[in-house]
């Protein structure tokens, strides 16, 4: 599903260099949750965002599901992250001006190819999912941080992506809206194939995990399966 061959991100700053990825090689497969662990200033964040094409290589090759997207211009690119991949972030990073609805159905209502009432069935259908349907007409700010980060999830998934990314979606969670997220994860996982991608440097994290990278100055340092099955 992805490969990634000998991947490299240098920052320059003046006469500085911060080898943010230091040759990363790796393959993640169908269906996978990935755990990807280290601690602050590994390149946990910087390796997410090379693989959800956010950001560009200094070197190496990612390839997802057979196109190698280093040969994308940026309108492919565009859509290759409309149509493929999801997003969760720390800070949920909702519009706070939109309704609950209305951010879930935003990832479907940009894409051509839908009419009005298959985005709204499909945004209903994962609002019931993540049981904020009778939210849906509220704002952001009006939801708890729990509420507002399953909403994101919503968002995130809404156009069935093949692959899930999510940096630290917890970190500003209590342990029990943690698991709340952690669930939903595993259960987008179980029930859609959903390959999911996930930065956390919470141990207890752990179990949900089919398999653990863990990062260190930019290196993989162990990469092995946890107890927990893939499907
Ligand atoms: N835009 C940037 N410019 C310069 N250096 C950067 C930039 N982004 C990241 N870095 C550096 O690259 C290294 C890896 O950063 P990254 O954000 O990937 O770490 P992380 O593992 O996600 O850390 P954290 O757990 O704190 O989120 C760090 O040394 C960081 O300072
Ligand atoms: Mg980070």
């Amino acid at each position: 599903m992805i490969a990634i061959t000998d991947l490299q991100k240098i920052y320059r700053m003046g006469d500085v260099e911060v080898r943010a990825l230091d040759g990363v090689t790796l393959d993640i497969a169908k269906g996978e949750f990935l755990g990807i662990m280290g601690a602050s200033g590994s390149g946990k964040t910087t390796l997410l965002h090379m693989l959800g094409l956010l950001d560009i290589p200094t070197s190496g090759g990612i390839e997802i599901d057979g196109t190698d997207v280093s040969l994308l211009n940026d309108h492919e690119k565009t859509m290759f992250r409309l149509y493929k991949l999801g997003y969760v972030f720390q800070d949920y990073a909702l519009v706070p001006d939109l309704t609950v609805m209305e951010n879930v159905s935003l990832p479907a209502m940009l894409r051509k190819d839908l009419t009005e009432k298959q985005y709204h069935d499909a945004s209903i259908d994962i609002l019931t999912k993540i049981g904020m349907l009778d939210r849906q007409d509220h704002l952001p700010r009006e939801l708890s941080g729990g509420q507002q980060q399953r909403v994101s999830i919503a968002r995130a998934i809404v156009n069935k992506p093949d692959i899930l990314f999510a940096d630290e979606p917890c970190a500003n969670l209590d342990t029990e809206n943690s698991r709340m997220v952690l669930d939903l994860f595993k259960e987008i996982n179980e029930e859609m194939q959903q390959t999911i991608v996930m930065v956390s440097h919470e141990d207890w994290h752990k179990e949900y995990f089919h398999r653990i990278i863990r990062l260190q100055d930019g290196k993989v340092i162990s990469d092995g399966t946890t107890g927990t099955k893939a499907h």
